[in-house]
């Protein structure tokens, strides 16, 4: 028996998540869901986004199903979804970008770089302070390494050599461990990288690249499948794993029931193959690619359907099949 902790966070992450959640329940009724409330709505509710005690409830869960939340630029808010990553030390942030004739693995560094934290602001400068360190380094390059080998194909190193002194030690230690290794990698600079990303999807296997750039080109990759409300993302530690759609809580189209959820189930699908369901993870991706070629589609993808409408058309397929 698992026990999935349910986040559905602010905005759409609370129209997607239900959907993403009936398609576990409908495929495991004998998991154990559980939700934790966390986010801007908390926030407003009782002043703190996130409390230990919800880490702490987060840390009993098997896995999380994540939606998203809302992170105010204000100067003293600490964005929900960037603690719980450190909390739990999920530093590798895969995200998957898979489509006719090409299928990426961006593995995000997910706990350090430009997300140090260590920052300041000072009159009229403000800093922060870009973190790179072996350890992370090496532990995330690992992680790209494996997959690399399972998957039988070749490794990018995305940086910033050029400028960056941190992004020298992160190009270093990564060509480091992928040759220790013996796989076939090359290098790239992150902004040419971006764009021949999209020109030539097919010669990409798996991406490694620093927190920020990882996040930044996550969301243009999404662009290959049809955009944002297609991409699903794992963060996984050595202890924990969370999973949760590469959008945030879209505020623009929150509460109108037209968000896309798929993002939101394919995420459930790598929460399945994680805890050891591979069978269950390729349902709901076969269910989803059924209800989307009968042309059953949210209004980003052209379609009409509503955000339940179209959860409705997934269950109807997991179950009927
Ligand atoms: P966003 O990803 O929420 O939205 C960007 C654009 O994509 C919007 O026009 C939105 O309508 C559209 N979009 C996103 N998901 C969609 C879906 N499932 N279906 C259809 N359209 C979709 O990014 P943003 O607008 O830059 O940020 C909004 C808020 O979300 C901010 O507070 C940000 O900090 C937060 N955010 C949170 C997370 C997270 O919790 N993991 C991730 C990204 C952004
Ligand atoms: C993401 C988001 C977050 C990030 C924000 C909301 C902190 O953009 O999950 O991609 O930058 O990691
Ligand atoms: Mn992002």
């Amino acid at each position: 028996m698992k026990r999935i902790a349910v986040v559905e966070g602010d905005g759409i992450g609370r129209e997607v998540i239900p959907v993403a959640r009936r398609a576990l329940e409908a495929l495991h009724p004998e998991y154990e869901f559980f939700p934790v409330e966390v986010g801007y709505g908390k926030w407003e509710q009782t002043g703190c986004p996130c409390a230990d005690r919800e880490i702490d409830e987060l840390k009993t869960a098997d896995a999380v199903l994540f939606g998203a939340v809302t992170t105010p630029p204000m100067k003293d808010y600490q964005s929900v979804v960037l603690r719980i990553r450190k909390a739990l030390d999920l530093y590798a942030n895969l995200r998957p970008v898979k489509g006719n004739g090409f299928d990426i693995m961006i593995v995000r560094e997910n706990t350090e770089g430009l997300y140090s934290g260590i920052e300041e602001f000072f009159h009229d400068r403000a800093t922060t302070l870009r973190v790179v360190t072996r350890a992370g380094s090496e532990r995330i390059v690992r992680s790209a390494i494996r997959l690399v080998q399972e998957r039988k194909g070749h490794l990018t190193i995305g940086h910033k050599a050029n400028v960056l002194k941190s992004d020298v030690l992160f190009r270093d230690v990564c060509t480091s461990e992928a040759k220790k290794a013996g796989i076939v990698f090359n290098d790239r600079f992150i902004d040419a990288l971006a764009l021949d990303l999209l020109q030539h999807p097919a010669a990409y296997d798996v991406v490694v690249t620093t927190n920020i750039f990882g996040d930044i080109l996550s969301d243009v990759a999404s662009y290959l499948v049809g955009g944002l409300g297609l991409a699903p993302s794992a963060n996984i530690g050595d202890r924990y794993a969370l999973f949760e759609p590469v959008h945030g809580s879209a505020p623009d189209i929150a509460g109108k029931n037209i968000a896309n959820p798929v993002a939101a189930l394919r995420s459930a699908a790598m929460l399945l193959s994680y805890l050891g369901d591979r069978n269950g993870a390729s349902r709901i991706e076969a269910s989803l690619e059924r209800v989307l070629s009968q042309g059953i589609r949210t209004r980003d993808l052209g379609g009409s359907a509503g955000t339940r409408e179209f959860g409705d058309a997934v269950l109807r397929e997991i179950c009927g099949e």
